[in-house]
């Protein structure tokens, strides 16, 4: 279809391994990568800089819509900077994380976020516009929605799921190193009951139709990023 390019998107829960396996294809791929996720962090960084009260909910989503926010998609390096700040860093902190679900359920935040992620997908997945990531080869995407919602009609679509012990353990290690009694008690509320609180507006645990559902309970990275290439490979070839 005259060189578009692709558009891979990507949902799962926290720990699904999604944000790894999403950076791995998109470099294996020399497509653009967009973490959502980010997103919704970085609108919530904001909202804290200019002093909103993030119950706020008409002024979290007027703050949202003035956010000079800059995604830069290289899979090498993905790298996040609101009004002239790197935030890459910052907003993976427990301070943002804890509270982060509060912008992500404000439907009219949402609206906005998805908004600009349609922007960047159309942009990175179209080779006559200039000065783009990709050169127009396409972008991996992923989130909670893209599948359903920001790019129900991607070339691409997977539910990257692992079941819940797998989930947790692999976000003990990325946070404390290892995964004992206590490191995966302190890791619980950030996997389990903040996907409860997500879940409260997109239901990014059942595959939609049409959506290819990859189970890494018992897979490791690689394996992983093995099945969703060829998952993508077989998508092309009935492009
Ligand atoms: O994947 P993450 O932990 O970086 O996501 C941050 C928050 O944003 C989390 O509460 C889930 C939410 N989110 C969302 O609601 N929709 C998306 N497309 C991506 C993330």
């Amino acid at each position: 279809d005259g060189g578009r390019g692709v558009v891979v998107a990507i949902d799962g829960p926290s720990g699904s391994g999604k944000s790894t396996v999403s950076r791995r294809l998109a470099a294996a791929l020399a497509l653009a990568y967009l973490d959502t996720g980010a997103m919704y962090r970085a609108a919530t960084w904001w909202c804290r800089r200019r002093e909103i009260d993030l119950d706020d909910a008409a002024g979290v989503t007027a703050a949202v819509r003035r956010m000079p926010l800059e995604m830069v998609t290289d899979p090498a390096e993905p790298r996040v900077v609101c009004d002239g700040v790197d935030i890459t860093a910052a907003i993976r902190e427990a301070d943002i994380t804890a509270v982060v679900s509060k912008v992500a359920t404000n439907l009219d935040v949402r609206a906005e976020l998805a908004r600009l992620q349609r922007e960047l997908i159309a942009a990175e997945s179209d080779p006559t516009v200039a000065g783009t990531r990709s050169g127009g080869r396409g972008i991996v995407a992923e989130g909670r929605d893209i599948t359903t919602v920001v790019a129900p009609d991607a070339d691409v679509r997977i539910l990257l799921i692992a079941d819940e012990a797998a989930r947790l353990a692999r976000r003990a290690k990325e946070r404390h190193g290892t995964a004992d009694e206590a490191t995966l008690a302190a890791t619980h509320d950030e996997v389990v009951r903040r996907d409860a609180d997500d879940s409260t507006v997109s239901t990014f645990l059942t595959a939609a139709d049409g959506v290819v559902t990859v189970d890494s309970s018992s897979l490791g990275i690689e394996e992983t990023v093995e099945t969703v290439l060829g998952v993508v490979t077989a998508a092309q070839g009935r492009r």
